[in-house]
């Protein structure tokens, strides 16, 4: 089991190494297929991932003649045109190391961010209907009185803990809202998606690899369980909710199947609480370790909120990397590019390309007032942007909104505890106080 002294020292190698090399030896000392580089500090990874911004082309991490291994691409011009060309860069099998097997999708259905055309479009086609404009000004209500209830929650318990207390409430309680979950399995289910994600992508050791697959995919299986059923009632008889307009709409001749809407259901929790949720966390530790940042937005909260949010996402860029195969010879960036093997992988890393300094000057710095804010943390366009976008605003908006107005001296106490992770940058808890 890695213990806070193996991280340190790992820390210091890494730094001593670096200050002792050059460009070329401190890149050599970079390794993103190594669990133990995503055990080192925040600082330290960005500034691995600053030394690669400055090579002239991707570097191949792993064995390329075996194909064991991916292309990193660090700049932000090269993870929106790997986002943006799904024809070159396709998402099956799949988008997350590692892929998910073959026989889970089989089981549970294939997920929509593993899919590519067709099936993607007409996946997508169906689920982006909740996601409307005037339907999400519909949810703008319930993220308004969630928010609200969180708030009054605060005021009256005083909690320790953010995260579990106000940054996972939040958009776990709204995607319920949305999706018309009754109140009484929601506990569960929160329990279920906790366990679903804690092993996605972190560096395990080998004990917790055997023992994860089984308990990761029994909460999957329960879950599906509890929402074919709610699926087969609302099929039955139809409410106003999400998952009504799933199991009834017909689009170019099709609706969700049962093993369909279980799969966009955990995705939705998955993508859409995880990411939310730690996004919000650090926001708020953002605001409290700059606290001339703070005295902007508190002065002006109205004003600057948006552009607080996307900060937020863009300086924390709660989704580190996603994957894409490569689907064909493909020369990155046009002719005489570096070449992309087809077969081959690339990983899109987010965090990297919303530090790019070609694109935000002074890319370290946390600056709400940043105009132009063209950040990835969404993905980098194309087909697969996040769906949830713009309820994440909303949601993230609404809940500093109220906290701010009504608890103006709401901040983070200490540092908060990260979960070391390849696959997004996770909070599991954040002590506050107002
Ligand atoms: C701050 C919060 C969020 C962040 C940082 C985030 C980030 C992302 C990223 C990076 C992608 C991949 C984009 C790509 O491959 O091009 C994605 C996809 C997705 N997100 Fe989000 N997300 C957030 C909130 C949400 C919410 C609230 C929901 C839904 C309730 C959601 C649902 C989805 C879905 C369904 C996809 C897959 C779309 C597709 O494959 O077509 N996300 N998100």
């Amino acid at each position: 089991m890695e213990t806070p002294a193996d991280t340190t020292e790992s820390f210091a190698s890494f730094t001593n190494r670096a200050d002792a090399a050059g460009p070329a030896d401190r890149v050599a000392a970079v390794d993103l297929a190594d669990p133990a580089f995503w055990r080192l500090p925040v600082p330290a990874r960005a500034a691995a991932f600053a030394e690669l911004r400055r090579l002239p082309g991707p570097v191949y991490f792993g064995d390329r003649a075996t194909g064991r291994g991916f292309h990193a691409l660090v700049r932000h011009a090269d993870v929106v045109e790997a986002s943006r060309t799904p024809a070159v860069f396709l998402s099956g099998p799949g988008v997350t190391t590692p892929a998910p097997a073959r026989w889970v999708r089989l089981l549970f259905g294939d997920s929509m961010v593993n899919l590519d055309d067709p099936r993607h479009a007409q996946l997508r086609r169906i689920v982006s209907r909740a996601f409307t404009p005037r339907l999400l000004g519909r949810v703008e209500e319930d993220v308004r009185r969630i928010s609200t209830a969180l708030v009054d929650r605060v005021e009256r318990d005083r909690p320790e803990d953010f995260v579990s207390a106000v940054a996972a409430e939040l958009p776990f309680q709204v995607i319920c809202t949305m999706m018309g979950i009754p109140e009484r399995p929601r506990r569960e289910i929160l329990d279920l998606v906790n366990r679903t994600s804690a092993d996605i992508g972190v560096a395990r050791t080998l004990s917790r690899r055997l023992r994860s697959p089984g308990r990761g995919l029994r909460a999957l299986a329960r879950m599906q369980v509890i929402v074919a059923g709610i699926g087969r009632e609302r099929r039955r008889r139809p409410a106003e909710d999400l998952v009504s307009a799933l199991v009834t709409a017909d689009v170019d001749g099709r609706r969700l199947t049962g093993r369909e809407l279980g799969a966009f259901f955990t995705l939705l929790l998955v993508a859409g609480v995880e990411t939310t949720r730690n996004a919000l966390a650090h926001g708020l530790h953002l605001l409290t370790v700059h606290p001339e940042q703070r005295a902007l937005l508190l002065a002006d909260l109205d004003g600057r909120l948006d552009g607080a949010v996307d900060e937020m996402v863009r300086h924390a860029t709660p989704i580190i990397q996603f994957h894409r195969t490569v689907a064909v010879d493909h020369e990155l960036g046009g002719p005489g590019g570096p070449l992309l093997r087809a077969g081959e992988k690339v990983a899109l890393y987010y965090g990297s390309a919303n530090r790019d300094e070609a694109v935000f000057p002074d890319p370290d710095a946390f600056d709400l007032t940043r105009t132009p804010n063209p950040h990835l943390g969404y993905g980098g366009g194309g087909p697969h942007y996040c769906l949830g976008a713009h309820l994440a605003r909303q949601e993230m908006t609404a809940l500093f909104r109220e906290l701010f107005t009504r608890l103006p001296e709401a901040r983070s106490v200490g540092e908060p505890e990260l979960v070391p992770s390849s696959f997004d940058h996770r909070v599991r808890s954040l002590r506050f106080t107002f």
